[in-house]
Protein backbone atom coordinates (compact mmCIF):
# COMPACT_ATOMS: atom_id res chain seq x y z
CA UNK A 1 0.00 0.00 0.00
CA UNK A 2 1.17 3.53 -0.55
CA UNK A 3 -1.25 5.39 0.90
CA UNK A 4 -3.29 5.11 4.50
CA UNK A 5 -5.50 6.67 6.45
CA UNK A 6 -6.09 7.08 10.63
CA UNK A 7 -8.74 8.46 12.54
CA UNK A 8 -10.17 8.60 16.03
CA UNK A 9 -13.82 8.21 16.82
CA UNK A 10 -16.38 8.03 19.27
CA UNK A 11 -15.05 8.80 22.95
CA UNK A 12 -11.46 10.01 23.37
CA UNK A 13 -8.91 7.98 25.15
CA UNK A 14 -5.68 8.61 26.58
CA UNK A 15 -3.30 6.71 24.45
CA UNK A 16 -5.03 7.77 21.57
CA UNK A 17 -1.95 9.90 20.37
CA UNK A 18 0.15 7.69 21.21
CA UNK A 19 -1.72 5.34 18.91
CA UNK A 20 -1.55 8.23 15.80
CA UNK A 21 2.11 8.28 16.28
CA UNK A 22 2.89 4.47 16.07
CA UNK A 23 1.01 4.34 12.96
CA UNK A 24 2.65 7.42 11.42
CA UNK A 25 5.95 6.03 12.49
CA UNK A 26 5.25 2.29 11.41
CA UNK A 27 4.15 3.60 7.96
CA UNK A 28 6.96 5.82 7.62
CA UNK A 29 9.37 2.81 7.99
CA UNK A 30 7.32 1.29 5.26
CA UNK A 31 7.29 3.89 3.07
CA UNK A 32 3.89 4.54 3.27
CA UNK A 33 2.00 7.80 3.57
CA UNK A 34 -0.19 8.44 6.13
CA UNK A 35 -3.11 10.54 5.90
CA UNK A 36 -4.97 12.04 9.26
CA UNK A 37 -8.57 12.27 8.98
CA UNK A 38 -9.86 14.99 11.80
CA UNK A 39 -12.72 14.85 13.60
CA UNK A 40 -13.48 11.19 13.06
CA UNK A 41 -16.12 9.79 10.02
CA UNK A 42 -17.71 13.30 10.65
CA UNK A 43 -14.28 15.03 9.62
CA UNK A 44 -14.18 11.98 6.50
CA UNK A 45 -17.70 13.47 5.22
CA UNK A 46 -16.27 16.74 4.93
CA UNK A 47 -12.71 15.93 3.50
CA UNK A 48 -10.76 17.29 6.26
CA UNK A 49 -7.88 14.95 5.29
CA UNK A 50 -4.18 15.87 5.34
CA UNK A 51 -1.00 14.15 5.41
CA UNK A 52 0.17 13.79 8.96
CA UNK A 53 4.20 14.91 9.68
CA UNK A 54 6.92 14.86 12.04
CA UNK A 55 5.89 17.78 13.86
CA UNK A 56 2.16 16.38 14.34
CA UNK A 57 3.46 13.50 16.20
CA UNK A 58 6.06 15.45 18.01
CA UNK A 59 5.56 15.57 21.69
CA UNK A 60 2.30 14.01 22.03
CA UNK A 61 2.73 10.61 23.01
CA UNK A 62 2.08 11.81 26.77
CA UNK A 63 -0.90 13.66 26.11
CA UNK A 64 -4.50 12.74 26.51
CA UNK A 65 -6.74 13.51 23.65
CA UNK A 66 -6.64 13.34 20.46
CA UNK A 67 -4.61 15.48 18.08
CA UNK A 68 -6.88 14.24 15.16
CA UNK A 69 -9.82 14.70 17.12
CA UNK A 70 -12.88 12.80 17.49
CA UNK A 71 -16.72 12.73 16.97
CA UNK A 72 -19.78 11.03 16.71
CA UNK A 73 -21.50 10.92 13.43
CA UNK A 74 -24.86 10.38 12.59
CA UNK A 75 -24.97 11.19 9.15
CA UNK A 76 -21.97 8.44 8.55
CA UNK A 77 -24.67 6.50 9.08
CA UNK A 78 -26.97 7.70 6.52
CA UNK A 79 -26.96 6.28 3.09
CA UNK A 80 -25.84 9.34 1.53
CA UNK A 81 -23.30 10.26 4.48
CA UNK A 82 -21.79 6.93 3.98
CA UNK A 83 -21.27 6.85 0.70
CA UNK A 84 -19.93 10.75 0.53
CA UNK A 85 -17.14 8.92 3.34
CA UNK A 86 -16.41 6.27 0.55
CA UNK A 87 -16.25 9.03 -1.94
CA UNK A 88 -13.53 10.93 -0.03
CA UNK A 89 -11.50 8.18 0.72
CA UNK A 90 -11.10 7.31 -2.95
CA UNK A 91 -10.86 11.19 -3.93
CA UNK A 92 -7.52 10.80 -1.36
CA UNK A 93 -6.45 7.82 -3.04
CA UNK A 94 -6.52 6.05 0.70
CA UNK A 95 -6.49 2.88 0.06
CA UNK A 96 -6.62 1.62 3.80
CA UNK A 97 -7.85 2.65 6.92
CA UNK A 98 -7.23 2.83 10.69
CA UNK A 99 -10.00 3.25 12.82
CA UNK A 100 -8.92 3.93 16.70
CA UNK A 101 -12.12 3.70 18.65
CA UNK A 102 -15.26 1.49 20.43
CA UNK A 103 -17.57 -0.47 19.17
CA UNK A 104 -19.94 1.88 17.57
CA UNK A 105 -16.58 3.19 15.38
CA UNK A 106 -15.69 -0.68 14.39
CA UNK A 107 -19.36 -0.82 13.06
CA UNK A 108 -18.34 1.80 10.87
CA UNK A 109 -15.19 0.44 10.12
CA UNK A 110 -17.07 -2.94 9.46
CA UNK A 111 -19.44 -1.01 6.99
CA UNK A 112 -16.15 0.54 5.04
CA UNK A 113 -14.67 -2.68 4.98
CA UNK A 114 -17.25 -4.43 3.33
CA UNK A 115 -17.72 -1.60 0.83
CA UNK A 116 -14.20 -2.76 -0.61
CA UNK A 117 -11.97 -0.28 1.79
CA UNK A 118 -9.29 -2.53 3.47
CA UNK A 119 -9.99 -1.12 7.27
CA UNK A 120 -8.00 -2.22 10.43
CA UNK A 121 -9.78 -1.48 14.04
CA UNK A 122 -7.66 -0.74 16.69
CA UNK A 123 -9.55 -0.59 20.59
CA UNK A 124 -9.58 2.65 22.09
CA UNK A 125 -11.88 3.33 24.77
CA UNK A 126 -11.87 3.80 28.09
CA UNK A 127 -14.40 1.07 28.84
CA UNK A 128 -12.42 -1.95 28.07
CA UNK A 129 -16.11 -3.53 26.56
CA UNK A 130 -14.57 -5.39 23.47
CA UNK A 131 -14.23 -8.49 24.79
CA UNK A 132 -12.18 -10.21 22.25
CA UNK A 133 -9.07 -8.43 23.91
CA UNK A 134 -7.86 -8.26 27.32
CA UNK A 135 -7.61 -4.53 26.98
CA UNK A 136 -8.60 -1.74 25.32
CA UNK A 137 -6.48 1.64 24.84
CA UNK A 138 -7.51 3.83 27.94
CA UNK A 139 -8.65 1.74 30.18
CA UNK A 140 -5.42 1.68 32.52
CA UNK A 141 -5.24 5.34 32.37
CA UNK A 142 -8.98 5.62 33.44
CA UNK A 143 -8.56 2.80 36.38
CA UNK A 144 -5.73 4.49 37.87
CA UNK A 145 -7.26 8.32 37.73
CA UNK A 146 -10.36 7.07 39.74
CA UNK A 147 -8.38 4.68 41.81
CA UNK A 148 -5.94 7.85 42.83
CA UNK A 149 -9.43 9.58 43.30
CA UNK A 150 -10.91 7.09 45.55
CA UNK A 151 -8.29 7.86 48.32
CA UNK A 152 -8.72 11.36 48.18
CA UNK A 153 -12.44 10.66 48.62
CA UNK A 154 -12.01 8.30 51.25
CA UNK A 155 -9.41 10.96 53.24
CA UNK A 156 -12.59 13.18 53.60
CA UNK A 157 -15.44 10.84 54.40
CA UNK A 158 -13.75 9.38 56.76
CA UNK A 159 -13.13 12.33 58.60
CA UNK A 160 -17.07 12.59 58.68
CA UNK A 161 -18.09 9.14 59.07
CA UNK A 162 -19.32 9.49 55.44
CA UNK A 163 -19.96 6.53 52.94
CA UNK A 164 -19.02 7.50 49.67
CA UNK A 165 -20.51 6.18 46.54
CA UNK A 166 -18.83 7.18 43.38
CA UNK A 167 -20.27 6.83 39.79
CA UNK A 168 -17.89 5.71 37.23
CA UNK A 169 -17.78 5.61 33.74
CA UNK A 170 -18.48 2.38 31.18
CA UNK A 171 -21.51 2.42 29.74
CA UNK A 172 -22.97 -1.23 30.19
CA UNK A 173 -19.40 -2.34 30.99
CA UNK A 174 -18.75 -2.47 34.90
CA UNK A 175 -14.80 -3.05 33.91
CA UNK A 176 -13.88 0.10 35.55
CA UNK A 177 -15.55 -0.15 38.46
CA UNK A 178 -14.61 -3.52 39.07
CA UNK A 179 -10.91 -2.56 38.85
CA UNK A 180 -10.83 0.54 40.53
CA UNK A 181 -12.76 -1.06 43.07
CA UNK A 182 -10.40 -3.50 43.96
CA UNK A 183 -7.75 -1.30 43.39
CA UNK A 184 -8.96 1.55 45.53
CA UNK A 185 -10.39 -1.30 48.39
CA UNK A 186 -14.11 -0.30 47.67
CA UNK A 187 -16.65 -2.19 50.08
CA UNK A 188 -18.70 -2.24 47.61
CA UNK A 189 -19.24 -2.58 43.90
CA UNK A 190 -21.91 -2.37 41.95
CA UNK A 191 -21.73 -3.21 38.00
CA UNK A 192 -24.51 -4.59 35.05
CA UNK A 193 -23.04 -8.18 34.71
CA UNK A 194 -23.67 -8.92 38.72
CA UNK A 195 -27.07 -7.13 40.06
CA UNK A 196 -26.48 -7.10 43.37
CA UNK A 197 -29.80 -5.44 44.81
CA UNK A 198 -29.46 -2.20 46.42
CA UNK A 199 -31.47 -3.74 49.30
CA UNK A 200 -28.65 -6.12 50.23
CA UNK A 201 -25.94 -2.80 49.35
CA UNK A 202 -27.68 -0.90 52.33
CA UNK A 203 -27.78 -3.70 54.49
CA UNK A 204 -23.79 -4.12 54.04
CA UNK A 205 -23.35 -0.98 55.03
CA UNK A 206 -25.74 -1.22 57.38
CA UNK A 207 -24.07 -4.09 59.44
CA UNK A 208 -20.50 -2.64 58.47
CA UNK A 209 -21.84 0.89 60.63
CA UNK A 210 -22.88 -1.99 63.67
CA UNK A 211 -19.65 -3.24 63.48
CA UNK A 212 -17.80 -0.08 63.37
CA UNK A 213 -16.97 1.03 60.47
CA UNK A 214 -18.12 4.14 59.72
CA UNK A 215 -16.66 5.24 56.35
CA UNK A 216 -17.39 2.80 53.24
CA UNK A 217 -16.41 3.46 49.87
CA UNK A 218 -19.37 2.32 46.95
CA UNK A 219 -18.60 2.09 43.52
CA UNK A 220 -21.77 2.38 41.22
CA UNK A 221 -20.74 1.50 37.31
CA UNK A 222 -22.87 3.98 35.20
CA UNK A 223 -24.59 0.72 33.51
CA UNK A 224 -25.89 -0.17 36.97
CA UNK A 225 -27.65 3.20 37.77
CA UNK A 226 -27.12 6.73 38.87
CA UNK A 227 -24.52 7.52 42.29
CA UNK A 228 -27.67 9.93 43.07
CA UNK A 229 -30.07 7.62 42.67
CA UNK A 230 -28.26 5.12 44.76
CA UNK A 231 -27.44 7.67 47.76
CA UNK A 232 -31.13 8.69 47.96
CA UNK A 233 -31.98 5.01 47.97
CA UNK A 234 -29.43 4.39 50.86
CA UNK A 235 -30.84 7.68 52.78
CA UNK A 236 -34.43 6.16 52.39
CA UNK A 237 -33.74 3.16 53.73
CA UNK A 238 -31.34 3.78 56.48
CA UNK A 239 -29.84 5.94 58.86
CA UNK A 240 -26.51 6.12 56.87
CA UNK A 241 -25.18 9.43 56.26
CA UNK A 242 -24.07 9.02 52.18
CA UNK A 243 -22.68 11.36 49.35
CA UNK A 244 -22.65 10.99 45.73
CA UNK A 245 -19.81 11.53 43.74
CA UNK A 246 -19.34 12.00 39.99
CA UNK A 247 -15.79 12.24 38.70
CA UNK A 248 -17.07 12.48 35.24
CA UNK A 249 -14.77 13.09 32.50
CA UNK A 250 -11.76 13.29 34.76
CA UNK A 251 -11.70 9.85 34.38
CA UNK A 252 -11.59 10.58 30.36
CA UNK A 253 -8.72 12.93 30.11
CA UNK A 254 -4.99 13.47 31.65
CA UNK A 255 -1.53 11.20 30.47
CA UNK A 256 -2.06 7.73 29.69
CA UNK A 257 0.17 5.34 31.78
CA UNK A 258 3.21 3.99 30.51
CA UNK A 259 1.18 0.67 29.89
CA UNK A 260 -1.09 2.47 27.76
CA UNK A 261 1.45 3.89 26.14
CA UNK A 262 3.05 0.67 24.92
CA UNK A 263 -0.08 -1.16 24.41
CA UNK A 264 -0.53 1.66 21.86
CA UNK A 265 2.58 1.41 20.05
CA UNK A 266 2.28 -2.43 19.73
CA UNK A 267 -1.40 -2.41 18.13
CA UNK A 268 -0.32 0.83 16.41
CA UNK A 269 2.55 -1.16 14.75
CA UNK A 270 0.60 -4.53 14.05
CA UNK A 271 -2.40 -2.28 12.28
CA UNK A 272 0.08 -0.77 10.02
CA UNK A 273 1.74 -3.93 9.58
CA UNK A 274 -2.00 -5.91 8.31
CA UNK A 275 -2.47 -3.37 5.44
CA UNK A 276 1.13 -3.23 4.68
CA UNK A 277 0.06 -6.90 3.95
CA UNK A 278 -2.68 -6.17 2.00
CA UNK A 279 -5.05 -7.00 4.76
CA UNK A 280 -8.37 -5.44 5.87
CA UNK A 281 -11.41 -5.88 7.87
CA UNK A 282 -9.63 -6.96 11.16
CA UNK A 283 -9.49 -5.52 14.87
CA UNK A 284 -6.20 -6.00 16.60
CA UNK A 285 -6.12 -6.39 20.48
CA UNK A 286 -3.91 -7.79 22.98
CA UNK A 287 -4.17 -11.16 24.46
CA UNK A 288 -2.38 -13.49 27.28
CA UNK A 289 0.29 -10.22 26.26
CA UNK A 290 0.13 -11.01 22.50
CA UNK A 291 -1.10 -8.81 20.09
CA UNK A 292 -3.51 -10.81 18.27
CA UNK A 293 -6.26 -9.78 15.77
CA UNK A 294 -9.78 -10.93 14.99
CA UNK A 295 -12.32 -10.14 12.06
CA UNK A 296 -13.97 -7.03 12.72
CA UNK A 297 -17.04 -9.35 12.91
CA UNK A 298 -16.00 -11.63 15.91
CA UNK A 299 -14.58 -8.08 17.50
CA UNK A 300 -18.06 -6.46 17.64
CA UNK A 301 -19.95 -9.92 18.29
CA UNK A 302 -17.81 -11.05 20.85
CA UNK A 303 -19.60 -10.66 24.52
CA UNK A 304 -17.61 -8.57 27.04
CA UNK A 305 -15.37 -11.08 29.01
CA UNK A 306 -15.96 -9.74 32.85
CA UNK A 307 -14.03 -10.97 35.29
CA UNK A 308 -16.61 -12.67 37.62
CA UNK A 309 -13.97 -14.34 39.63
CA UNK A 310 -12.42 -11.05 40.68
CA UNK A 311 -15.64 -9.43 41.71
CA UNK A 312 -16.73 -12.19 43.92
CA UNK A 313 -13.07 -12.33 45.70
CA UNK A 314 -13.71 -8.72 46.25
CA UNK A 315 -16.52 -8.87 48.84
CA UNK A 316 -13.97 -11.34 50.83
CA UNK A 317 -11.33 -8.31 50.67
CA UNK A 318 -13.80 -5.93 51.77
CA UNK A 319 -15.05 -8.12 54.82
CA UNK A 320 -14.58 -6.50 58.28
O1 LIG B 1 -17.42 5.12 25.61
C1 LIG B 1 -16.71 6.01 26.36
C2 LIG B 1 -17.60 6.82 27.26
O2 LIG B 1 -16.77 7.69 28.00
C3 LIG B 1 -18.51 6.03 28.17
O3 LIG B 1 -17.84 5.54 29.28
C4 LIG B 1 -19.60 7.04 28.46
O4 LIG B 1 -20.82 6.39 28.72
C5 LIG B 1 -19.69 7.81 27.19
O5 LIG B 1 -18.48 7.62 26.51
C6 LIG B 1 -19.93 9.29 27.38
O6 LIG B 1 -20.09 9.86 26.13
P1 LIG B 1 -20.08 11.43 25.79
O7 LIG B 1 -18.70 11.79 25.41
O8 LIG B 1 -21.00 11.53 24.62
O9 LIG B 1 -20.57 12.13 27.00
Amino acid sequence: MKCIGVLTSGGDTPGMNAAIRAVFKEGENRGINVMGIYHGYKGLIAGMVRQLTHEDVANVMHKGGTVLRTARSEEFRTPEGFQKALDMLHAFDIEGLIVIGGDGSYRGAKMLSDNGIKTIGIPGTIDNDLGYTDFTIGFDTAVNTITSEIYKIRDTMRAHDRVGVIEVMGRNCGDIALWAGVAGAADIILVPECNLPWEEATHQLVTNKLKGKLTSIVIIAEGAGKAEEFASYVREHSDIEIKAIVPGYIQRGGNPTAFDRVLAARLGQRAVELLDADIGGRAVGIHDNHIVDVSLDEAIARPDNFDQKLYHFNSVLAKF
